[in-house]
Protein backbone atom coordinates (compact mmCIF):
# COMPACT_ATOMS: atom_id res chain seq x y z
CA UNK A 1 0.00 0.00 0.00
CA UNK A 2 2.55 2.27 0.97
CA UNK A 3 4.95 1.65 -2.06
CA UNK A 4 1.96 2.12 -4.03
CA UNK A 5 1.09 6.05 -2.40
CA UNK A 6 4.79 6.90 -2.78
CA UNK A 7 4.89 5.59 -6.59
CA UNK A 8 1.59 7.42 -7.46
CA UNK A 9 2.92 10.71 -6.08
CA UNK A 10 6.24 10.39 -7.75
CA UNK A 11 4.34 9.66 -10.92
CA UNK A 12 2.31 12.64 -10.21
CA UNK A 13 5.40 14.70 -9.83
CA UNK A 14 7.15 13.62 -12.89
CA UNK A 15 3.47 14.96 -14.50
CA UNK A 16 3.59 17.88 -13.42
CA UNK A 17 7.66 19.07 -13.92
CA UNK A 18 6.94 17.80 -17.63
CA UNK A 19 4.03 19.57 -18.31
CA UNK A 20 5.16 22.57 -16.15
CA UNK A 21 8.67 21.93 -18.19
CA UNK A 22 6.72 22.14 -21.84
CA UNK A 23 4.19 24.81 -20.86
CA UNK A 24 7.63 26.57 -19.87
CA UNK A 25 9.41 26.32 -23.05
CA UNK A 26 6.82 26.72 -25.73
CA UNK A 27 6.62 30.06 -24.01
CA UNK A 28 10.44 30.96 -24.64
CA UNK A 29 10.61 29.61 -28.02
CA UNK A 30 11.44 31.63 -30.67
CA UNK A 31 9.78 31.57 -33.86
CA UNK A 32 11.63 31.76 -37.18
CA UNK A 33 9.04 32.01 -40.29
CA UNK A 34 10.93 31.59 -43.31
CA UNK A 35 8.62 32.08 -46.47
CA UNK A 36 10.20 30.34 -49.67
CA UNK A 37 8.73 31.68 -53.01
CA UNK A 38 10.05 29.48 -55.97
CA UNK A 39 9.79 30.00 -59.75
CA UNK A 40 7.72 27.25 -60.17
CA UNK A 41 7.24 23.85 -58.42
CA UNK A 42 7.70 21.90 -61.65
CA UNK A 43 11.40 22.41 -61.65
CA UNK A 44 13.20 18.77 -60.09
CA UNK A 45 16.83 20.73 -59.45
CA UNK A 46 15.04 23.12 -57.54
CA UNK A 47 12.58 20.92 -55.63
CA UNK A 48 15.53 19.02 -54.65
CA UNK A 49 17.04 22.04 -53.25
CA UNK A 50 14.11 22.86 -51.43
CA UNK A 51 14.37 19.31 -49.90
CA UNK A 52 17.52 20.54 -48.69
CA UNK A 53 16.62 23.79 -47.55
CA UNK A 54 13.98 21.98 -45.35
CA UNK A 55 16.65 19.60 -43.95
CA UNK A 56 18.80 22.35 -42.54
CA UNK A 57 16.58 24.34 -41.29
CA UNK A 58 15.11 22.26 -39.43
CA UNK A 59 18.69 21.08 -37.95
CA UNK A 60 18.32 24.92 -36.25
CA UNK A 61 15.72 24.34 -33.83
CA UNK A 62 15.74 23.70 -30.68
CA UNK A 63 14.30 23.85 -27.54
CA UNK A 64 13.99 27.85 -28.02
CA UNK A 65 13.41 28.07 -31.43
CA UNK A 66 10.91 26.84 -33.46
CA UNK A 67 11.60 27.36 -37.40
CA UNK A 68 8.53 27.23 -39.49
CA UNK A 69 9.54 26.88 -43.67
CA UNK A 70 6.37 27.70 -45.78
CA UNK A 71 6.56 26.60 -49.09
CA UNK A 72 4.95 28.69 -52.18
CA UNK A 73 5.16 28.65 -55.85
CA UNK A 74 5.03 31.26 -57.95
CA UNK A 75 3.96 29.71 -61.53
CA UNK A 76 6.72 30.88 -63.68
CA UNK A 77 4.92 34.14 -63.41
CA UNK A 78 6.33 37.03 -61.78
CA UNK A 79 2.78 38.79 -60.87
CA UNK A 80 1.90 36.03 -59.01
CA UNK A 81 5.05 35.73 -58.08
CA UNK A 82 5.15 39.17 -56.39
CA UNK A 83 1.56 38.14 -54.88
CA UNK A 84 2.76 35.64 -53.11
CA UNK A 85 5.56 37.19 -51.94
CA UNK A 86 2.94 40.14 -50.47
CA UNK A 87 0.77 36.96 -48.73
CA UNK A 88 4.05 35.61 -47.14
CA UNK A 89 4.85 38.82 -46.03
CA UNK A 90 0.94 39.39 -44.61
CA UNK A 91 1.02 36.43 -42.97
CA UNK A 92 4.12 37.71 -41.20
CA UNK A 93 7.39 35.80 -42.14
CA UNK A 94 10.94 36.96 -40.63
CA UNK A 95 12.69 35.86 -43.87
CA UNK A 96 11.95 35.77 -47.01
CA UNK A 97 14.41 33.60 -49.63
CA UNK A 98 12.82 34.21 -53.04
CA UNK A 99 14.03 32.07 -56.70
CA UNK A 100 12.78 34.97 -58.93
CA UNK A 101 10.75 33.75 -62.20
CA UNK A 102 12.37 36.73 -64.08
CA UNK A 103 15.90 37.85 -62.63
CA UNK A 104 14.92 40.83 -64.28
CA UNK A 105 12.13 42.14 -62.13
CA UNK A 106 12.66 41.64 -58.42
CA UNK A 107 11.92 45.74 -57.57
CA UNK A 108 8.54 45.16 -56.35
CA UNK A 109 9.45 42.64 -54.54
CA UNK A 110 12.75 44.14 -53.08
CA UNK A 111 10.08 47.16 -52.41
CA UNK A 112 7.70 45.28 -50.13
CA UNK A 113 10.50 43.44 -48.28
CA UNK A 114 12.21 46.69 -47.20
CA UNK A 115 8.85 47.83 -46.21
CA UNK A 116 8.33 45.41 -44.13
CA UNK A 117 12.08 45.15 -42.84
CA UNK A 118 12.04 41.78 -43.61
CA UNK A 119 16.02 40.22 -45.17
CA UNK A 120 15.47 38.46 -48.90
CA UNK A 121 17.78 35.60 -49.64
CA UNK A 122 17.69 35.66 -53.56
CA UNK A 123 18.84 32.16 -54.93
CA UNK A 124 19.51 30.43 -58.15
CA UNK A 125 17.89 33.01 -60.21
CA UNK A 126 20.54 36.12 -60.21
CA UNK A 127 18.93 39.71 -59.78
CA UNK A 128 21.93 42.14 -61.38
CA UNK A 129 23.83 44.04 -58.98
CA UNK A 130 22.17 47.26 -59.10
CA UNK A 131 19.05 45.58 -57.82
CA UNK A 132 20.40 43.65 -55.15
CA UNK A 133 22.31 46.71 -53.81
CA UNK A 134 19.04 48.81 -53.75
CA UNK A 135 18.60 47.69 -50.20
CA UNK A 136 21.16 46.20 -47.10
CA UNK A 137 19.30 43.07 -46.57
CA UNK A 138 19.56 41.76 -49.83
CA UNK A 139 21.27 38.75 -50.75
CA UNK A 140 22.35 36.12 -53.32
CA UNK A 141 23.07 32.41 -52.82
CA UNK A 142 23.68 30.41 -56.30
CA UNK A 143 26.42 28.57 -58.03
CA UNK A 144 29.31 29.98 -60.22
CA UNK A 145 27.75 29.54 -63.48
CA UNK A 146 30.86 30.05 -65.67
CA UNK A 147 32.92 26.84 -64.15
CA UNK A 148 29.57 24.57 -64.62
CA UNK A 149 30.47 25.45 -68.31
CA UNK A 150 34.25 25.22 -67.92
CA UNK A 151 33.94 21.84 -65.98
CA UNK A 152 31.18 20.58 -68.67
CA UNK A 153 33.37 21.73 -71.49
CA UNK A 154 36.65 20.50 -70.13
CA UNK A 155 34.75 16.82 -69.78
CA UNK A 156 33.36 16.87 -73.21
CA UNK A 157 37.14 17.33 -74.27
CA UNK A 158 38.97 15.16 -72.67
CA UNK A 159 36.46 12.47 -73.65
CA UNK A 160 36.16 14.18 -77.18
CA UNK A 161 40.27 13.43 -77.46
CA UNK A 162 40.34 10.12 -75.80
CA UNK A 163 37.69 9.04 -78.11
CA UNK A 164 37.97 8.69 -81.99
CA UNK A 165 35.09 7.48 -82.50
CA UNK A 166 33.30 10.82 -81.06
CA UNK A 167 34.28 12.70 -84.91
CA UNK A 168 31.67 9.49 -86.62
CA UNK A 169 32.00 11.22 -89.89
CA UNK A 170 36.03 11.80 -89.25
CA UNK A 171 36.30 15.27 -90.75
CA UNK A 172 37.85 16.49 -87.97
CA UNK A 173 35.20 18.73 -86.48
CA UNK A 174 32.51 17.78 -84.03
CA UNK A 175 29.04 18.65 -85.05
CA UNK A 176 26.96 19.64 -81.95
CA UNK A 177 23.71 20.43 -80.81
CA UNK A 178 22.97 22.97 -78.14
CA UNK A 179 20.46 23.02 -75.88
CA UNK A 180 19.72 26.02 -73.99
CA UNK A 181 17.87 26.48 -70.58
CA UNK A 182 16.06 29.55 -70.97
CA UNK A 183 16.34 33.27 -72.63
CA UNK A 184 17.67 35.68 -70.02
CA UNK A 185 18.86 33.08 -67.40
CA UNK A 186 22.44 33.40 -65.98
CA UNK A 187 22.72 29.26 -66.04
CA UNK A 188 22.27 29.52 -69.26
CA UNK A 189 24.09 32.66 -70.80
CA UNK A 190 26.90 32.15 -69.34
CA UNK A 191 27.14 28.05 -69.23
CA UNK A 192 26.72 28.14 -73.14
CA UNK A 193 29.24 30.95 -73.72
CA UNK A 194 32.05 28.65 -71.19
CA UNK A 195 31.37 24.93 -72.13
CA UNK A 196 31.67 26.26 -75.89
CA UNK A 197 34.57 28.51 -75.46
CA UNK A 198 36.44 25.43 -73.56
CA UNK A 199 36.30 22.98 -75.78
CA UNK A 200 37.67 25.16 -78.38
CA UNK A 201 40.30 26.47 -76.16
CA UNK A 202 41.19 22.72 -76.34
CA UNK A 203 42.09 23.00 -79.74
CA UNK A 204 38.74 20.74 -80.95
CA UNK A 205 37.30 22.47 -83.88
CA UNK A 206 33.38 22.18 -83.19
CA UNK A 207 30.96 22.94 -85.58
CA UNK A 208 27.24 23.93 -84.79
CA UNK A 209 24.43 22.28 -85.96
CA UNK A 210 21.55 24.12 -83.97
CA UNK A 211 20.98 25.67 -80.44
CA UNK A 212 17.23 25.50 -79.33
CA UNK A 213 15.40 26.56 -75.89
CA UNK A 214 13.77 23.67 -74.03
CA UNK A 215 13.65 25.65 -71.03
CA UNK A 216 15.55 23.50 -68.41
CA UNK A 217 12.98 20.89 -69.38
CA UNK A 218 12.71 17.47 -69.91
CA UNK A 219 9.84 17.09 -72.22
CA UNK A 220 10.69 20.24 -74.07
CA UNK A 221 14.05 18.80 -74.61
CA UNK A 222 12.69 15.45 -75.90
CA UNK A 223 10.15 17.05 -78.67
CA UNK A 224 13.27 19.40 -79.80
CA UNK A 225 15.08 16.87 -79.96
CA UNK A 226 13.31 14.34 -82.16
CA UNK A 227 13.08 17.12 -84.15
CA UNK A 228 16.69 17.80 -84.97
CA UNK A 229 17.56 13.83 -84.75
CA UNK A 230 14.95 14.14 -87.84
CA UNK A 231 16.81 16.86 -89.62
CA UNK A 232 20.58 15.19 -88.78
CA UNK A 233 20.13 11.88 -88.51
CA UNK A 234 23.40 10.55 -87.62
CA UNK A 235 25.41 13.43 -88.32
CA UNK A 236 25.07 14.82 -84.57
CA UNK A 237 28.42 14.13 -82.32
CA UNK A 238 27.88 15.67 -79.58
CA UNK A 239 24.82 17.51 -77.53
CA UNK A 240 25.56 19.69 -74.81
CA UNK A 241 22.66 20.46 -72.77
CA UNK A 242 22.58 23.39 -69.97
CA UNK A 243 21.05 21.19 -67.77
CA UNK A 244 20.55 16.90 -66.82
CA UNK A 245 16.90 17.32 -67.21
CA UNK A 246 17.40 18.14 -70.53
CA UNK A 247 20.02 16.17 -71.31
CA UNK A 248 17.76 13.22 -70.13
CA UNK A 249 15.28 14.76 -72.98
CA UNK A 250 17.60 13.97 -75.44
CA UNK A 251 18.08 10.27 -73.98
CA UNK A 252 14.47 9.96 -74.41
CA UNK A 253 14.32 10.99 -77.67
CA UNK A 254 17.52 8.41 -79.15
CA UNK A 255 15.49 5.80 -77.26
CA UNK A 256 12.15 6.57 -79.19
CA UNK A 257 13.52 6.51 -82.52
CA UNK A 258 15.43 3.00 -81.45
CA UNK A 259 19.03 4.34 -81.79
CA UNK A 260 21.54 2.05 -81.03
CA UNK A 261 24.32 2.97 -78.97
CA UNK A 262 27.03 3.53 -81.58
CA UNK A 263 25.06 5.91 -83.66
CA UNK A 264 24.55 8.36 -80.65
CA UNK A 265 26.22 11.43 -79.64
CA UNK A 266 27.95 12.07 -76.69
CA UNK A 267 25.43 13.74 -73.92
CA UNK A 268 26.53 16.14 -71.57
CA UNK A 269 24.04 17.46 -68.60
CA UNK A 270 24.43 19.87 -65.43
CA UNK A 271 23.16 19.70 -62.15
CA UNK A 272 24.35 15.62 -60.67
CA UNK A 273 20.69 14.80 -59.47
CA UNK A 274 19.79 10.77 -59.13
CA UNK A 275 18.27 10.34 -62.40
CA UNK A 276 21.59 11.94 -64.52
CA UNK A 277 23.84 10.08 -61.83
CA UNK A 278 22.25 6.88 -63.08
CA UNK A 279 22.66 7.47 -66.36
CA UNK A 280 25.80 8.66 -65.97
CA UNK A 281 26.85 4.96 -64.34
CA UNK A 282 24.73 3.37 -67.27
CA UNK A 283 26.58 5.16 -69.80
CA UNK A 284 22.89 6.78 -71.31
CA UNK A 285 25.46 10.37 -70.66
CA UNK A 286 28.53 10.92 -70.42
CA UNK A 287 29.20 13.44 -67.54
CA UNK A 288 27.50 16.36 -65.60
CA UNK A 289 28.50 18.50 -63.44
CA UNK A 290 27.41 18.62 -59.94
CA UNK A 291 25.65 21.55 -58.92
CA UNK A 292 25.87 21.80 -54.63
CA UNK A 293 22.30 21.80 -53.68
CA UNK A 294 23.09 20.47 -50.23
CA UNK A 295 25.91 23.52 -50.15
CA UNK A 296 23.75 26.45 -51.68
CA UNK A 297 20.65 24.80 -48.98
CA UNK A 298 23.43 25.39 -46.33
CA UNK A 299 24.48 29.11 -46.61
CA UNK A 300 20.80 29.77 -47.01
CA UNK A 301 19.48 28.64 -43.66
CA UNK A 302 23.14 29.79 -41.96
CA UNK A 303 22.39 33.41 -43.97
CA UNK A 304 18.52 32.98 -42.84
CA UNK A 305 19.77 32.31 -39.22
CA UNK A 306 21.86 35.05 -39.48
CA UNK A 307 19.98 37.49 -40.41
CA UNK A 308 16.95 36.23 -38.22
CA UNK A 309 19.59 37.34 -34.97
CA UNK A 310 19.94 40.72 -36.51
CA UNK A 311 23.40 40.58 -37.12
CA UNK A 312 24.91 41.06 -40.45
CA UNK A 313 27.07 37.48 -41.97
CA UNK A 314 30.74 38.40 -41.77
CA UNK A 315 32.55 40.14 -44.89
CA UNK A 316 34.76 37.17 -45.66
CA UNK A 317 31.67 34.77 -46.30
CA UNK A 318 30.70 36.97 -49.18
CA UNK A 319 31.79 37.99 -52.67
CA UNK A 320 31.06 41.24 -53.62
CA UNK A 321 29.10 42.39 -50.48
CA UNK A 322 26.31 40.71 -51.21
CA UNK A 323 26.61 37.32 -52.82
CA UNK A 324 27.79 33.74 -51.93
CA UNK A 325 28.39 31.25 -54.51
CA UNK A 326 29.47 27.50 -54.36
CA UNK A 327 31.70 25.46 -56.71
CA UNK A 328 30.60 23.21 -58.82
CA UNK A 329 32.42 19.55 -59.27
CA UNK A 330 32.82 17.53 -62.08
CA UNK A 331 31.04 13.70 -62.27
CA UNK A 332 31.18 10.88 -64.84
CA UNK A 333 31.46 7.28 -64.86
CA UNK A 334 34.49 7.53 -62.42
CA UNK A 335 33.50 9.08 -60.01
CA UNK A 336 29.66 8.77 -60.28
CA UNK A 337 29.72 6.59 -57.12
CA UNK A 338 30.74 9.09 -54.52
CA UNK A 339 27.98 11.30 -55.49
CA UNK A 340 25.48 8.71 -55.28
CA UNK A 341 26.49 7.68 -51.67
CA UNK A 342 25.61 11.53 -50.36
C1 LIG B 1 19.62 24.39 -62.84
C2 LIG B 1 18.43 23.95 -63.65
C3 LIG B 1 17.19 24.65 -63.15
C4 LIG B 1 17.38 26.14 -63.14
C5 LIG B 1 16.17 26.84 -62.60
C6 LIG B 1 19.71 25.90 -62.84
O1 LIG B 1 20.75 26.30 -62.01
O2 LIG B 1 20.79 23.84 -63.38
O3 LIG B 1 18.25 22.57 -63.60
O4 LIG B 1 16.11 24.30 -63.99
O5 LIG B 1 18.51 26.47 -62.37
O6 LIG B 1 16.35 28.22 -62.46
CA1 LIG C 1 32.51 15.23 -87.29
Amino acid sequence: MKQYQIRSILIGCMLLCLTGCTANSEKKRDVLRVGVVLYTQDDPFINALTDCLKEDLAGYESDSLKVIMTVRDGKNDQKIQNEVVKEMLDAGCEILAVDLVDRTEPSNIIKMAKKENIPVIFFNREPVREDLMQWDKLYYVGGDARQSGMMQGEIAADMIRDNDAVDRNQDGKIQYVLLEGETGHQDAIIRTDSVVKTIKEQGIILERLSFQFANWNRGQAENKMTQLINQYGDEIELVLSNNDEMALGAVAAYDALDYDKDRRPMIFGIDGLEGALDAVQKGTIQGTVYNDRHGQAEQISRLAMTLFQGQTPPKEDLENERYIFLPYKKVTVENVESFMEQ
